[in-house]
């Protein structure tokens, strides 16, 4: 019999959510299929984290890997609708806000009048208002086409709610990269990642920059750089970069690691989570960041004008800059994130037993196969 419930990944972020559904589906005795996309791909993005985050290998595997937006979402489109026209499951459930999550969930929309299919979205209603972002864009129509709406927050039901979407369908759950972060921190704890690069456990900040309004344009990253290392004098920085950085890092006339910085190569699910246990703060613009950050009571500085994970200001220990940041900007953010940090308080439902919610509430519906 194939799979009734089958769940698409592609990034490294959609696998640390997909993994705990995966284990908590295997606990109810049902193996969900799992697709694949590829758009991530290198080893340190996708194969490294499939291990460490204990995934099954995916059943389907697109290989679609890096295009512009309109070939990747279509290469997603073409390869889902091949596997959902071949296994007719009742429910697909994306997670997240890539081009993956998207092209899954218009392919699948499409297909309904073929059969009965249902769409589960995790991390529903997250809103940054800013739609020159692409995660923005897949939010929102993923939001609109799914049917069951899994929110981390009550901002984000309350996103969907102003946007007309019925109460019924929205499913306040808890934030599913919390159940993956317990799971992992007590082996990431063990691997003193920054002890075997030389830094010393509080007296070091962890950076990531991956956005293309930061990193594309090697002349504007340069500029970023110079603000956020005057904006933390004397702190060593280590950066585990992301390979769309790379590509802006390599055209760059400065050498970076000559000026404070440390820079490494992308890391795994666990090395980044040791990382963050040991560091002093962290400033980033990745979504997961900040509420790890939060979960793990670390001063946390978003590097971006806006963020759609605004719990994570109000109740956790992030903070926003003034925008464009500047060395005085990202000073007193961090100072603020600092005084959070023994302010804050774990945002409702971050538990660890979100993904036991997901799975519960889709057995609730049940299937859509008639034989
Ligand atoms: C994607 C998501 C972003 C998410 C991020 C997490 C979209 C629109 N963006 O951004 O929301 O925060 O993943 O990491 O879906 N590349 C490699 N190897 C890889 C993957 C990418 O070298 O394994 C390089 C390629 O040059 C590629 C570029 O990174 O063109 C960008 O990759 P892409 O998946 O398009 O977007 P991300 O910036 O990774």
């Amino acid at each position: 019999m194939p799979p009734d419930i089958v769940i698409v990944t592609g990034t490294r972020p959609n696998l640390v959510k997909v993994a705990p559904l995966v284990s908590a589906w295997n606990a109810a005795g049902v193996s969900p299929g799992i697709i694949h996309t590829g758009q991530h791909y290198d080893p340190s993005m996708n194969d490294l984290l499939i291990r460490q985050l204990g995934m099954p290998r995916p059943d389907w595997s697109l290989s679609v890997g890096s295009a512009s937006h309109a070939r990747q979402t279509a290469a997603v489109m073409i390869g889902v609708e091949e596997i959902l026209m071949e296994v007719r499951p009742s429910w697909i459930v994306t997670v997240g806000d890539v081009n993956s999550t998207m092209a899954a969930t218009l392919a699948a929309a499409k297909l309904k009048p073929r059969f009965p299919i249902r769409l589960a979205h995790v991390e529903a209603g997250l809103r940054s208002g800013d739609v020159r972002m692409p995660e923005e864009i897949n939010r929102i129509v993923t939001d609109r086409l799914s049917d069951l709406l899994f929110t981390h927050s009550r901002e984000a039901g309350a996103n969907l709610v102003d946007e007309g979407v019925l109460p019924e369908r929205i499913a306040f759950v808890g934030n599913i990269m919390i159940d993956s972060l317990r799971t992992h921190l007590p082996a990431a704890r063990k691997l003193k990642t920054a002890k075997s690069l030389g830094l010393i456990t509080g007296e070091f900040g962890v950076l990531t920059l991956h956005r293309p309004s930061n990193v594309d344009d090697p002349e504007l990253l340069a500029s970023r750089l110079t603000e956020i290392q005057e904006g933390t004098p004397g702190v060593p920085l280590v950066w585990p970069v992301h390979p769309r950085a790379s590509e802006s890092l390599r055209r760059s006339p400065v050498d970076w690691n000559q000026y404070g910085l440390l820079l490494i190569d992308a890391v795994g699910y666990e090395e980044m989570l040791s990382l963050l246990s040991d560091a002093a703060f962290v400033l980033t613009d990745s979504g997961g960041l900040q509420e790890e950050a939060t979960a793990m009571g670390i001063p946390c500085v978003t590097l971006r004008a806006t963020t759609e994970r605004p719990v994570t200001v109000t109740q956790g220990t992030n903070t926003l800059p003034a925008w464009p940041p500047t060395a005085d900007g990202i000073r007193k953010a961090l100072s603020q994130s600092q005084a959070k940090t023994r302010e804050s308080c774990q945002p409702e439902l971050w538990d660890g037993n979100t993904a036991a919610r997901i799975v519960r509430a889709i057995h609730t519906f049940g299937s859509t196969r008639t034989d």
